[in-house]
């Protein structure tokens, strides 16, 4: 099938490529002449495992191509749209610039019987209030929300856990959910849950699945937080309540929090929107949700300044990550880098290292030290703390060459993913998040 998709980013270029990894002919369009000259040599503009091979595939086959060029979408059955919503600047709400401006810019080439599926996450409405003009063109729209995560990037949207269409009523709606079960033919064949719904609800699985990770995540920082104070250990409560398969144990994971490109923002545009729909009081606890997450990063800072005996000024803090999450580069809200700064604010000289985010780092916070070398990063440091839980700081850094390195033994564990008896057997004093 022939496929356009506009927005080039995280999303858009992963669907792509990934669509012509399945066998569709796809363009990809984007208003950015960089990203997409980087597209079409067959390389991905940012770090995202599995996404350089599926790229210079789809570019050397023919099937793949790249373009600023909005005209290029004519004669596509399916233009899919993946441009960003970020949170408008000093406001809570979704920015709807580029999702507007991708519409617009589509409308004048689209034909009677074309499919737009809008794949942003978009406040609930959108697709109703854009739906008048796309029919206008005797296209039809769709709203076919994407569940990827970053690191993830290229399965998800190869093998996704579910598909959610949301269409118009009638027989419009249903033609447009069939083409799109052709589009992802080998998921659908293979079983996965291919959920045809309205408009509405199709938005909204999209932003209340984020809320409720970010929910989940914040509800164990909140028991780390009772934990910190009543003696307790978060590990082993997460391990326990997450036997109960009600419950699960997975994104109970406590330590400075949830950061990147989506569930921040995404909690405050749903409590936004909700607020406009009259129902602010529904979602209330986001905003709860968003204060405990943030609220973990100042404990991080404590425990470095109170590991260093209650003074961090210009003593060497090394800081282990910058990404919001391991095998991505992305520093979208990470809560590390906010870690890194506010001791960088206290005075502490702070030196970052991640395997990959670095470049994207220096350019958000020039002020801070970054260094490539993780041992080189560790070299003389008098408090470690781990904040992206990369193999290379989690599994693969041990508390003896550790101690080769550093200049003091304090290791904050941002993650909890460090064994604290291993540590504190070589010497060091361990602190961990929500553990004693
Ligand atoms: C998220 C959703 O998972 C995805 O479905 C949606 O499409 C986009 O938003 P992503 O932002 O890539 O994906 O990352 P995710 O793996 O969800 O992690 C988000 C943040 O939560 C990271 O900062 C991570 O470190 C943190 N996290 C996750 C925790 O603090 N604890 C956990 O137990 C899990």
């Amino acid at each position: 099938m022939r496929l356009s998709v506009i927005g080039c980013g995280y999303l858009g270029a992963v669907h792509a490529a990934a669509m012509a990894s399945i066998g569709h002919e796809v363009v990809g369009i984007d208003v950015d002449a960089q990203k997409i000259a980087t597209l079409s040599a067959g390389e991905a503009p940012f770090f995202e495992p599995g996404l350089s091979e599926i790229l210079s595939d789809g570019i050397a086959s023919g099937r793949l191509s790249f373009t600023t060029d909005f005209g290029a979408a004519a004669g596509a059955a399916v233009h899919f749209v993946g441009v960003g919503t970020p949170q408008i600047k000093g406001g809570y709400a979704a920015d709807m610039t580029y999702v507007n401006a991708a519409i617009d810019a589509l409308l004048p080439h689209l034909s009677e019987g074309d499919i737009v599926a809008g794949k942003s996450t978009v406040p609930v409405g959108t697709a109703a209030s854009l739906e008048p003009r796309v029919s206008d063109t005797g296209a039809t729209l769709v709203w076919n929300p994407e569940f990827l995560r970053e690191g993830f990037a290229v399965q998800d949207t190869v093998d996704p856990d579910r598909l959610v269409a949301g269409v118009p009523a009638g027989e419009e709606g249903e033609r447009a959910a069939q083409v799109l079960r052709e589009v992802y033919h080998p998921s659908v064949a293979k079983g996965t849950p291919f959920i045809v719904t309205d408009y509405a609800t199709a938005e909204l699985v999209k932003v209340s699945a984020n809320a409720f990770l970010a929910t989940k995540i914040s509800f164990i920082n909140a028991m780390a937080e009772i934990a910190e104070v009543a003696g307790a250990d978060v590990t082993m409560l997460a391990d326990a309540i997450g036997h109960d398969a009600r419950i699960g144990r997975r994104f109970l994971g406590a330590g400075i929090g949830f950061g990147g490109g989506c569930l921040p923002k995404d909690i405050r545009a749903f409590s936004a929107r909700a607020e406009e729909l009259g129902r602010g009081e529904s979602v209330a606890f986001l905003r709860e949700v968003d204060e405990i997450n943030m609220r973990r990063r100042e404990r991080a800072v404590e425990l470095v300044v109170q590991g260093l005996g209650g003074m961090v000024f210009e003593k060497n803090v090394t800081v282990l990550g910058a990404a919001f999450k391991p095998y991505s580069d992305d520093i979208r809200d990470s809560p590390g880098l906010d870690v890194a700064v506010r001791l960088h604010g206290l005075g502490a000289k702070v030196t970052v290292t991640d395997p990959e985010a670095i470049p994207n780092a220096r350019r958000q916070h020039p002020q801070l030290t970054y260094v490539a070398d993780r041992d080189e990063a560790l070299t003389g440091a008098d408090a470690v703390i781990l904040v992206t839980e990369w193999d290379e700081y989690r599994r693969e850094l041990s508390p003896e060459h550790a101690s080769g390195l550093a200049a003091g033994r304090v290791i904050v564990d941002g993650r909890n993913g460090l064994d604290p008896a291993a540590w504190r057997a070589a010497g060091w004093t361990y602190l961990g998040m929500g553990r004693p």
